[in-house]
């Protein structure tokens, strides 16, 4: 696997792949893990090259604290990579990326933006869509691949490209879970071995919300799922809701004809884990 720092060295390297081929793109902020190896074996089987980023945003974090015990391993990152056969590794520096202007630019995208953790992680999509924006003109790729353990970042992204008519295709891949159902995440790690096994009620909660979702109204489901956490010590809710999966809008009423998702938010001690399932 070759490995890049800066944006000339790896631009220099695909300047030899234009033309017609193909070359896939995942950004991750690294802690790699099989989630993120997912979305890069689709990578590796969809396109002639595959190049994978690490780079811990600082611009997406609103909490200082998380980004400072964000978990980082490059060496172990890197044996991943090399076990998937992944042909490019961009790992740059903050200055590289923001040179030295580490700000975001603000995005409006009919409102995605605003919902969910738009509203809880003040300027995190800002942070966000301005690094994917900067890492699509640097790589300039023809497919990039986002987890649905993601799924307002992913439905934001695409709407990023529409609006910016960037030319690359969106692709979103299914949420990779461990053995017990917890979604897999690079935070994960910081859970204790108490909190690791209360993190299941989260999947948990998610799939009798699905099958509740069969028989009961959404305000019952919602009111079930807030007394279910109600109980528990461990851990916080922040939010609870079922939303449209294109507007990303919160809906009291099930919609014929288009897609919902339930998605969770919860924190347990200082580590704050996400996951959505659809309905
Ligand atoms: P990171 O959290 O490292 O995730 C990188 C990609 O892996 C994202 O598209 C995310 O949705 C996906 N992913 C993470 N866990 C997954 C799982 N269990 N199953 C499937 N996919 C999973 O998301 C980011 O980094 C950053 O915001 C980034 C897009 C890189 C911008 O900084």
């Amino acid at each position: 696997m070759l490995i890049f720092e800066t944006i000339k060295s790896l631009q220099l390297y695909l300047s030899s792949f234009l033309g017609d081929n193909k070359i896939g793109f995942v950004p991750t902020m690294g802690a790699l893990h099989q989630g993120h190896l997912s979305l890069i074996q689709k990578s590796i089987e969809e396109n002639d090259v595959s190049v994978v980023s690490i780079f811990v945003n600082p611009t997406q974090f609103n909490n200082q604290d998380d980004l400072l015990k964000y978990p980082k391993n490059l060496s172990k990152d890197i044996t991943l990579l090399e076990s998937v056969s992944c042909d490019v590794l961009f790992a740059p520096s903050a200055d590289e990326i923001y040179k030295n202007k580490l700000e975001s630019e603000a995005f409006v995208l009919d409102g995605l933006e605003n919902q969910m953790e738009g509203r809880y992680r003040n300027g995190h999509f800002d942070g966000v869509g301005t690094v994917v924006k900067r890492l699509f003109e640097i790589v300039n790729p023809t497919n990039a691949y986002f987890g649905e353990k993601d799924f307002q970042q992913l439905q934001i992204i695409r709407k990023l490209v529409e609006k910016t008519e960037l030319k690359v295709t969106i692709h979103g891949c299914e949420i990779i879970r461990e053995a017990d159902g917890l979604a897999m995440s690079s935070r994960n790690v910081r859970l204790n071995k108490n909190q690791r096994q209360e993190s299941t009620v989260i999947y948990k909660t998610l799939r009798k919300v699905k099958r509740l979702f069969l028989t009961k109204s959404i305000q019952e489901i919602t009111e079930w799922v807030s007394n279910e956490f109600s109980k528990n010590a461990e851990m916080s809710l922040e939010y609870f809701l079922i939303a449209d999966e294109q507007t990303l809008k919160s809906i009291n009423t099930k919609e014929l004809n288009s897609s919902c998702r339930a998605f969770i938010a919860v924190n347990i001690g200082d580590i704050r884990l996400i996951d959505n399932i659809n309905l």
